[in-house]
């Protein structure tokens, strides 16, 4: 087919012409003297995007889900006990991955649409008197359902319960999109992948810790191999890495931080909330709902969007794919035929946005959701006339 194809999934998101440019170069010494010029840059940079001046960041060459592993075998005893909040298909895969590593993995179970409850995370850390509990698992952005939870909330909770519980946070759908503040809230583990608010192909997981979390991986007794964070710290801190690194993503991830420089993280995240205002827009347009349950809370990378009552999701996905050339993310587990998403997330502006906003309403005229042609695009178009972008 002729003309761009146009990626709506959230993630992988699309790769800036910029990122692609700076990854495409002759393979490179990764022991050479200049490398840790490149490596040592990358971490530095990296901890603003993560809201910390006092934790540390780590690159591994995985997708985001090997650091969850990371975070958990580096921090806690094996066996411990671990709470964790399941409220989507990817709040469930963090449960599990506790789970198969062998921590008694109590879960919290929430409607899958709602947000994170703080007050039901302290009634268990509360009942929890022997202080068994090592880490409390959320996940900032649950990508399946566009949900965003309030972190601050939750430590404000685990802080009322006077637990001392570690915090982790999954923010694959968040970092580098909406604002994230390691230090500030009181998180000690947030883990991304680079194919997200990063703008890259996958192929890196990226982890940062608060010192609370570092001072545990000296001491755990978890039998670790590849994602010991113990030889990577020894090898990172003379700006090396103890495997071969992928030096052509290093290089990516070098451009997409000087990317987020540029345009400072106070306005990334403003536009995700001004195209996600759009995208909204549009769906209230449309006469359609999103799978949020509380307004407030709707997601400003991704918004999960119910088909109604008859028409299967993925008959709009397949559509919007084969015949108008988007693709949509598609709804998860239990999710599946009931809901496609919108990914708003990464390098976007309110023109791509338009364009998909007008092929999901075709999509949605084929599968006979009667949608008035364009009524999304001026919804959006309207939000975005009263909520201008700022002044360059
Ligand atoms: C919230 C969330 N957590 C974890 C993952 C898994 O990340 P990866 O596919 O990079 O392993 C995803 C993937 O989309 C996600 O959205």
């Amino acid at each position: 087919m002729a003309g761009r194809s146009l990626l709506f999934i959230p993630g992988p998101t699309n790769v800036p012409d910029r990122i692609l440019r700076a990854m495409h170069r002759p393979q490179e010494d990764h022991r050479s003297p200049d490398h840790p010029t490149l490596v040592r840059g990358i971490f530095e940079d990296l901890k603003p995007v993560f809201g910390t001046t006092v934790g540390r960041a780590f690159v591994f060459p995985s997708s985001g889900s090997g650091m969850w592993e990371t975070a958990l075998i580096n921090t806690l005893a094996p066996g411990a006990k671990v709470l964790v909040v399941r409220k989507g298909q990817f709040s469930h895969l963090f449960a599990d991955i506790c789970t198969r590593l062998g921590y008694a993995t109590e879960i919290i179970d929430v409607e899958w649409g709602a947000a994170t409850p703080p007050d039901r995370i302290a009634a268990a850390l509360e009942a929890d008197r022997q202080h068994e509990i090592q880490a409390v698992c959320v996940v900032h952005n649950e990508t399946a359902t566009g949900v965003t939870s309030d972190i601050p909330a939750i430590r404000a909770a685990m802080d009322t319960a006077r637990h001392p519980a570690l915090l982790f946070v999954d923010g694959v759908s968040a970092i580098a999109s909406l604002d994230f503040q390691l230090d500030a809230w009181g998180v000690d583990a947030s883990i991304t992948g680079s194919q997200k608010g990063f703008m890259m192909p996958a192929g890196l997981g990226i982890l940062a810790m608060s010192p609370k979390a570092l001072a545990r991986v000296a001491d755990s007794t978890q039998p670790r191999g590849y994602f010991d964070l113990r030889p990577m710290i020894a090898a990172n801190d003379t700006g090396y890495f103890p495997y071969t690194p992928s030096i052509p993503l290093l290089h990516g991830l070098r451009e997409a931080l000087d990317m987020l420089r540029e345009e400072g993280l106070p306005a990334v995240i403003a536009r995700h909330a001004r195209l996600a205002g759009g995208v909204r827009a549009a769906v209230g347009a449309w006469g359609l709902s999103l799978c949020a349950k509380d307004p407030a809370r709707a997601s400003n990378t991704v918004s999960a969007i119910m088909t109604p009552e008859g028409v299967n999701a993925a008959d709009v996905i397949r559509v919007a794919y084969q015949r108008h050339q988007v693709s949509l993310g598609a709804g998860l587990a239990r999710m599946a035929g009931k809901l496609f998403r919108i990914g708003h997330l990464g390098d976007l502006n309110e023109w791509m946005i338009l364009g998909g906003l007008g092929a999901v309403e075709l999509a949605l005229r084929d599968v006979g959701v009667r949608v008035a042609p364009g009524s999304g695009v001026a919804a959006a178009q309207g939000f975005w006339e009263a909520h201008p972008r700022p002044a360059a």
